[in-house]
């Protein structure tokens, strides 16, 4: 029995920081292009890409244009794309309907990515934000949001999109209710192995400004909120309420969002439940790196890696980024 100390000196946890080949050996996490999804805004038209200013090397594109960039984030290792569109104001109206029409622009992007690329996964979106003349995610009646109302309409924007052949439908409205009834309808119709990833834990954030003026909900939106369905920042237990109950309708996937801010409630969620926990770094977080990157105030790249895996070891599965690409790039 030796009477060894566990303490300074001979404890030194210094030793396996000094050398980069000893950090990386013992490293806990790893960020991966398998870890990232890439959101990618989708527009009419043909060969364009309309930069959008709030957001720093995003596009939206056409559909030409998406395939080969879905080709691309496919080449550098990334296993999933999400789409999101960008609809002509004369196409909005109260209820959303061009969200359930089979023809709409994200239903002909799904078709071209599945045929072009067929071995990458696609995430549909689902609420009606988009679509809405008002840019709320839910139908307005008697001055409020009628959830159940809404619920409707979401089942059948959820069957269009399974029908048109994506892979995951992902609601991302917060109204009750509404996987288990997405879930019925899928089972209903014979779609059986379509996967619902649930935006659960999506909090009213500011941060999502951005991301309003890709899509042009944002002059629909106005001085308007969400808070009526989206969570309260200042909840964490709730938050768990909702993971369990998108759990037990289910949801095979669920969403916290944003990501940086709720680190508390990726890492709270990831050790409560068995189910994959994603993460969105939404456009506000995304933005504010790029921003203080054009200023010089940081080096935007390494904070971009030090942010996504610190998501990570929060204990996300995968991560939504607007930088997917780059990333994947500098990491593969
Ligand atoms: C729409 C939706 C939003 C985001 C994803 N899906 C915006 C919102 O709820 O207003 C935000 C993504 C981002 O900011 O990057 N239901």
């Amino acid at each position: 029995m030796t009477n060894f100390n566990p303490a300074f000196p001979n404890i030194r946890l210094r030793r396996t920081r000094m050398n980069e080949w000893s950090r990386k050996l013992l490293a806990e996490n790893h960020l991966r292009a398998s870890d990232l999804i890439l959101p990618i805004f989708i527009q009419e038209g043909t060969n364009i890409k309309t930069p959008i200013e709030s957001l720093p090397d995003v596009y939206r594109v056409t559909l030409d244009i998406l395939v080969e960039q879905v080709k691309e984030a496919r080449d550098f290792g990334i296993r999933a794309v999400s789409l999101f569109p960008y609809i002509e104001p004369s196409l909005k109206s109260p209820y959303g309907d061009e969200g359930l029409f089979n023809e709409n622009l994200v239903c002909r992007a799904i078709a071209a990515i599945k045929e072009n690329v067929p071995d990458i996964g696609v995430i549909a979106d689902i609420a009606l934000d988009p679509y809405t003349t008002h840019g709320q995610d839910g139908i307005i009646e008697n001055g409020k949001i009628d959830n159940d109302l809404t619920i409707k309409q979401l089942c059948k924007q959820a069957l269009v999109m399974a029908q048109a052949g994506c892979d995951i439908v992902a609601p991302s409205d917060m109204m009750d209710g509404r996987v288990g009834a997405i879930r019925k309808n899928l089972e209903r119709h014979s779609f059986a192995d379509t996967i619902i990833l649930s935006y659960s834990a999506k909090y009213s954030s500011s941060m999502y400004a951005p991301f309003r003026d890709a899509v042009g909900s944002k002059a629909q939106l106005g001085k308007a909120d969400k808070s009526s369905y989206q969570m309260d920042c200042a909840n964490s237990i709730e938050a768990m309420r909702e993971i369990e109950l998108d759990i037990a309708e289910g949801a095979d996937i669920v969403m916290v969002k944003p990501a940086i801010s709720y680190l508390d409630i990726i890492s709270k969620a990831s050790s409560n439940f068995t189910v994959p926990i994603f993460a969105y770094q939404v456009s506000g977080e995304y933005s504010m790196i790029k921003a203080a990157h054009e200023r010089g105030f940081i080096d935007g790249d390494a904070v971009m890696l030090e942010q996504l895996l610190a998501i990570k070891r929060a204990g996300a599965r995968a991560i939504f980024t607007y930088a997917a690409l780059e990333v994947a790039k500098k990491i593969i």
